[in-house]
């Protein structure tokens, strides 16, 4: 969800001003992908990176994302969606974590869109976490190093639950991938738009969406 930053400075107003239009932009897009019946969403919203970011931004994403899981989730209810986290979530402000499990756990029984939050999220530690978790599980004797393949690497990881991404939308034109599910997005099909992600509307989604039902996806095979 980049450019939160960018659009409060086009404002003359402070970075968390973007970060909260930001928030709002969050119910457009779920709101969207319900209508399209969308059944994962995966909303980068805090990297493991950002918490190098000033002090003060940090505290203020926080208590955001406290407030936006407090709010929405009554919506979130509502709308029929299940909340769910990636990433090394033991990390954010115990208040935050406690709301966030109370949020995934009172929405645990939905069966619409899927809403996945990836926070204090890095690909590169999620792989490092898989591999752990692989060893272990050799060393007690569960599995043989022989036995380890992509399917099995997989389930190793924060997504395990989930499939991997068809389509990643990437706004304010940045074009990387900034340590977002490296692994997962293998053959993920790429969407870059320089809408500012406060900007980004239910249209816009739609027209990341139509353009990927154009796209021929071949893994690496012919057609
Ligand atoms: C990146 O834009 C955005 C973030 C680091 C935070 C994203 C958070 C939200 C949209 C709101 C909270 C999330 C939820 C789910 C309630 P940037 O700050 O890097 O923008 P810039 O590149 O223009 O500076």
């Amino acid at each position: 969800m980049d450019g939160n930053g960018r659009w409060a400075k086009n404002r003359g107003l402070p970075r968390i001003k973007g970060h909260e239009q930001g928030a709002d932009a969050v119910r457009e897009c779920v709101e969207g992908c319900g209508d399209l019946k969308i059944e994962f969403l995966t909303l980068y919203a805090f990297s493991a990176e950002n918490w190098g970011r000033p002090k003060t931004e940090v505290l203020a994403l926080m208590h955001l994302l406290e407030r936006f899981l407090k709010e929405k989730t009554p919506e979130l209810l509502e709308k029929n969606v299940r909340l769910q986290a990636i990433g090394r979530l033991t990390d954010l402000p115990d208040a935050c974590q406690r709301q966030l499990h109370k949020s995934i756990e009172r929405t645990a029984g939905n069966n619409g869109l899927t809403l996945i939050l990836a926070l204090s999220y890095g690909s590169r530690l999620e792989i490092i976490d898989g591999i752990k978790s692989l060893l272990r599980q050799i060393e007690e004797g569960h599995i043989d190093s022989a036995m380890i393949d992509v399917e099995m690497f997989s389930k190793h990881l924060y997504t395990r639950y989930y499939p991997d991404p068809d389509l990643l939308i990437r706004t304010s034109g940045e074009l990387r991938l900034s340590n977002f599910l490296l692994w997962q997005l293998s053959y993920t099909e790429m969407y870059v738009t320089t809408k500012l992600w406060p900007d980004f509307t239910k249209d816009d989604l739609f027209a990341a969406v139509e353009e990927f039902g154009k796209r021929q996806r071949r893994y690496g095979g012919v057609l």
